[in-house]
């Protein structure tokens, strides 16, 4: 029997289903450090660093240490810029989120509750860029309960709700640093259909790839 129960979202469920976004989504941000360290302009920048207190204090000692927080420097601006892409979800669709998936029929909300405690969430809506097609958005599920097929038992919920309003294509966007959900997506039948440098200038710097799926109802 499964732990959980799927329904849909209630308004005392708000500050957990933003909770639960940042934290999922924040858990990414050591793979995005790692993705900027990874860039010739970073690593050109660092031993730059590394070589001028070399050059002008003749310690090595000093050398290491600023190169550390240097990169202590560096991770805190990645930091800064990622915690503004939180940010940018909590104030689009999960500001309102009885708004944005609850009114209507073409949208709705879930969550699964385990022991009366929100575990994990998934939405649907129509897709802002492609007419006639819905996203799947706000997959998350907390660490303790994964690898036990919650996400895919969610993803599956939204997707019977597609099935059940006729819509053909079902669309999503992950990126490079979200790897746990690649394989969910290919799971359940979705298909990578493009990837793009995500159009941004912090993105563009650190070739920040993200991923375009899609799910045909009838496949
Ligand atoms: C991605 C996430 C939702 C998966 O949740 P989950 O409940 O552990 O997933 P499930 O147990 O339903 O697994 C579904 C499939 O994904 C696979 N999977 C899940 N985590 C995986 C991992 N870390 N590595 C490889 N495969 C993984 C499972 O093996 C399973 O594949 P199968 O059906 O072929 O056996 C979860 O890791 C998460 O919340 N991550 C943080 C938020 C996030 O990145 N969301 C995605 C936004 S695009």
């Amino acid at each position: 029997m499964a732990h959980y129960q799927i329904r849909k979202y209630r308004d005392e469920d708000y500050e957990t289903v933003r909770e639960l976004y940042s934290t999922g989504f924040g858990e990414h941000l050591n793979a995005v450090c790692l993705q900027t360290l990874r860039q010739p302009w970073a690593q050109f920048a660092l031993v730059g660093v590394f070589c001028v207190l070399l050059a002008s204090s003749g310690s090595f000692l000093l050398s290491i240490l600023g190169l550390g927080l240097a990169l202590l420097a560096g991770c805190e601006g990645v930091w800064f810029l990622f915690g503004q892409g939180i940010q940018l979800g909590l104030r689009e669709d999960l500001l309102d989120i009885r708004k944005s998936y609850m009114r209507g029929e073409a949208s709705c909300f879930w969550v699964a509750e385990s022991g009366e405690r929100i575990v994990g969430t998934v939405a649907i809506l129509p897709a802002k860029d492609e007419a006639g097609s819905w996203e799947l958005k706000r997959i998350s599920v907390r660490r303790a309960h994964r690898g036990r097929g919650m996400a895919k038992a969610l993803c599956r919920t939204a997707l019977d709700f597609v099935a059940a309003h006729g819509v053909e294509n079902v669309v999503l966007f992950t990126s490079m640093v979200q790897t746990d959900a690649h394989q969910l997506y290919r799971s359940l039948g979705f298909q990578k259909v493009e990837e793009f440098v995500w159009p941004s200038f912090p993105a563009r710097m650190i070739k920040f790839m993200v991923f375009k799926y899609r799910y045909s109802v009838s496949h």
